[in-house]
């Protein structure tokens, strides 16, 4: 019953993308039905690339607010849709452009690298932008340069400061659903799965990185399987990727280190609103110019470093 419904809406939603020369771009976390209708599925890095070479007019972005405005600060001439506008990362709005400037004041002539999870005004505040995915190399780039600021996520933070060796001024925000992975959930999975590789995300718990094999972002964790041996592996991220995993390598098996990590927010996009998004081509998600200008250069940089 339930197939009916969602092959019905996703017929629907096919026709109208077409006629509205549109694209749909999701992240690994959204529903299965939602993953399953996507042009492109990705994490924020890939999706940001895709924004900015895609041909379509229109853009639905199935994720959350922060990645559908980045869309808009790349592509100021394309419609850049979000079929919910609650939709929004709340570790994105942990930190406003004020207080970022308040941090720069205290540490004057220091980079500002800010993670992609953010609003718009608090790029343009920054010097640098970052994913999961190269937050890494970025920080590697700046080793020799004096002292850096990264703000939203300390877990992050945390991990690209240890890994680098390099001394970072860190803002305390953090992602309420990585959070929700704890130590005790991988030791506990380790006991019951000894022969599995544990596969966590750097927005999780220090600790939690530290008991892990590897740490990855989500589009990263979808191609380690293919280079490893391994059968079984426990997947330290929000429950959304494990269905993608799974449909990539239906001969391996992924348990999530807790069905807990739940992002509310990323769930929110579902085919009614899709379909709703394409007929009165809104909510329209855009940032302004003036911020644009401003916002454009760390965010460009942040594709360059890959
Ligand atoms: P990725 O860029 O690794 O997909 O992460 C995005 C995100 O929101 C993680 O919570
Ligand atoms: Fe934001 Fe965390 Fe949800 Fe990612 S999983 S969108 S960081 S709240």
């Amino acid at each position: 019953m339930q197939i009916d419904r969602h092959r019905e809406l996703a017929d629907k939603i096919e026709t109208l993308k077409k006629q509205r020369n549109a694209i749909i771009l999701a992240h690994n976390y959204q529903l299965a039905e939602i993953q399953d209708i996507a042009d492109f599925l990705g994490d924020s890095l890939e999706l940001s690339q895709k924004a900015a070479q895609t041909d379509a007019a229109v853009i639905v972005f199935c994720g959350v607010h922060f990645m559908a405005e980045t869309a808009s600060i790349l592509c100021p001439d394309k419609i850049v849709l979000l079929p919910d506008m609650n939709a929004d990362c709340p570790m994105a709005n942990m930190i406003n452009a004020e207080q970022l400037r308040e941090v720069k004041k205290s540490h004057p002539g220091a980079l500002v690298v800010t993670y992609v999870n953010s609003t718009a005004e608090v790029k343009a505040e920054s010097d640098y932008c970052c994913t999961s995915g190269n937050a890494l190399k970025v920080v590697d780039k700046l080793k020799d340069t004096g002292d850096i600021i990264f703000v939203p996520d300390k877990y992050l933070g945390c991990f690209v400061s240890m890994k680098t060796g390099k001394n970072m001024i860190l803002w305390p925000g953090y992602c309420p659903t990585h959070i929700k992975i704890l130590p005790e959930d991988i030791m506990q999975l380790r006991e019951n799965k000894p022969d599995a590789v544990v596969m966590v995300h750097p927005e999780c718990h220090s600790e939690v990185a530290r008991l892990s094999d590897v740490v990855l972002s989500t589009g990263g964790m979808l191609k380690y399987p293919a280079q490893s041996d391994a059968e079984e592996f426990i997947v330290g991220t929000e429950t959304g990727l494990v269905y993608r995993l799974q449909k990539l390598y239906p001969h391996k098996k992924f348990f999530p280190a807790t069905e807990r990590a739940l992002c509310p927010n990323m769930k929110m996009i579902t085919l009614e609103k899709v379909l709703a998004s394409l007929q009165s081509t809104s909510p329209v998600v855009k940032v302004h110019d003036r911020l644009r200008e401003k916002a454009i250069t760390p965010v460009q940089r942040m594709l360059e470093i890959v």
